[in-house]
């Protein structure tokens, strides 16, 4: 029996399409291997959001160039955002990973996943590769994940948008994964009622913008969602997952959001569905105006502003996170500060702070000169990270202090336990039972910068 071992890096996108490979390969004969030393197949699914996710799968291909030197047969597939050809070795036209690797033996791009097999056959005609039945489907979600991200059934990823059409000047989602394509809606129904059905008490929506569901260039061709009249895609998804709540789903949530399809009624609809968790991550990447054009956010700081205060009107109490890029083409030291200021004063809870990686062929690279230095970026992030964001998420912390939150167990190591609160807060204490996937009462005793630690009610 052949093995198998994928190397997942970047988001949870990543991790969820992870699932979907591994469903494939299992489907072809593969078990999954117990080591990445012991697989006849290594497969790196990989992030290009930054120059420094990609040089660790390069770190691996050293690795791999020393096994096959002690005559080991590997095959090499590298998936995910750093590839835009699906080729294997001996295709005309190849993916140009392979002029920079030469341990590489197929490339796949996450959407075609059902290829894989004939590029396998491609690559050695002998292997006896055996036709299945997802190789004829020609939507990459039709294939079941095995949903195995997470140690326990309680919680789930569920994919329910590829791709971007919003073309952020920096970024090369557009690029990597394509125009953006929302998913069946039976499907996804049909894939919660499942998960729901078999235990899942918490689902996490997944999309690069999740929050356009069924409003993309092409759905809005396709005509898809027309059935809903005016209401949006998205909401009439949220409400019908939320009825899951009678079957045992108690938490939904939804990464990553666009400020600019945050709509009232987005906002409204959160505030009333039952198992809306009281968290949202809506990433802000800048708080000046001039940096906001530059990156094409298509929103303002007034605008991002306004939502910020209708979700906390709405829902009281949610806890709000964000991505930010620091040393953007062209940023001021007052940009900068803009920036920081507004960090301040919408007293985000959490944050991932990236300093700007040029990447090849973003409107950005072609455009805009990358003319802030490396100790600029540098400094701008550590006064963002070290002065801001630590106190924010202390003090986010700090007040849960004495109060008891619902924890669901994510990990058990012996007595420790370690999990997320309602709010998306980490939390930490130790119990003899056996509590993972169990939703438990927890008093918060101690409040620290990225963690809280409690005793069990
Ligand atoms: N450089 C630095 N950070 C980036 N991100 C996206 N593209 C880049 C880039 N070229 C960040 C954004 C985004 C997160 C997933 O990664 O903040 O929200
Ligand atoms: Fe990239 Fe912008 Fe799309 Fe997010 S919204 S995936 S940052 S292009």
């Amino acid at each position: 029996m052949s093995t198998y071992h994928i190397q997942t890096y970047g988001c949870q996108m990543n991790y969820s399409d992870t699932e979907r490979m591994e469903s494939y390969l299992q489907a072809l004969g593969y078990d999954k291997a117990p080591s990445f030393e012991e697989a006849d197949l290594i497969m790196f699914n990989t992030c290009s959001i930054r120059q420094s996710a990609e040089d660790r799968v390069y770190g691996h291909m050293r690795t791999i160039e020393q096994m096959r030197r002690q005559h080991k047969k590997i095959t090499v597939v590298i998936t995910g955002c750093m590839v835009r050809k699906s080729s294997s070795r001996y295709s005309s036209e190849r993916d140009k990973l392979f002029n920079t690797t030469r341990e590489l033996d197929i490339a796949l791009r996450t959407e075609e996943l059902p290829k894989l097999a004939a590029l396998a056959r491609e690559l050695d005609p002998e292997s006896k590769i055996p036709e299945i039945k997802e190789e004829s489907l020609e939507d990459y979600f039709k294939i079941s994940p095995t949903h195995s991200s997470h140690q326990s059934k309680a919680q789930a990823f569920v994919a329910i948008s590829n791709g971007c059409d919003k073309f952020c000047t920096y970024c090369i989602v557009p690029y990597s994964r394509g125009r953006e394509k929302s998913r069946d809606i039976q499907e996804i129904l049909k894939e919660c009622t499942q998960l729901v059905e078999n235990g899942c008490k918490e689902i996490t929506l997944i999309g690069q913008t999740v929050n356009s569901y069924g409003l993309s260039q092409y759905d809005k061709e396709e005509k898809t969602f027309e059935f809903l009249g005016e209401k949006e895609p998205f909401i009439y998804l949220l409400e019908e997952i939320d009825k899951l709540h009678t079957k045992g789903l108690v938490r939904l949530s939804f990464t990553s959001s666009h400020p600019k399809d945050m709509s009232d009624q987005l906002i409204e609809a959160m505030a009333n569905l039952k198992t809306i968790m009281p968290y949202l991550h809506l990433p802000v990447q800048a708080g000046d105006n001039r940096t906001l054009k530059r990156m094409n956010r298509t929103y303002t700081v007034e605008h991002y502003r306004k939502i910020i205060e209708k979700l906390r009107k709405a829902i009281p109490g949610i806890s709000i996170s964000t991505d930010i890029i620091v040393g953007f083409c062209g940023e001021t030291d007052e940009e900068f500060e803009n920036t920081y200021k507004f960090f301040d004063e919408m007293d985000f809870e959490h944050g991932y702070i990236s300093q700007y990686s040029e990447r090849t062929g973003t409107t950005a690279a072609r455009f805009i000169k990358d003319d802030i230095s490396e100790a600029v970026k540098q400094e701008r992030w550590n006064k963002l990270n070290d002065n801001l964001l630590r106190q924010k998420s202390k003090k986010a912390h700090e007040r849960f202090l004495g109060k008891t939150v619902q924890v669901l167990v994510e990990s058990q190591e012996g007595k420790k336990c370690l999990g997320r609160s309602e709010h998306f807060k980490t939390v930490q204490f130790q119990s003899g039972r056996k509590l993972l996937g169990e939703i438990v009462p927890v008093k918060i005793t101690k409040a620290m910068e990225w963690i809280l630690e409690g005793e069990l009610v």
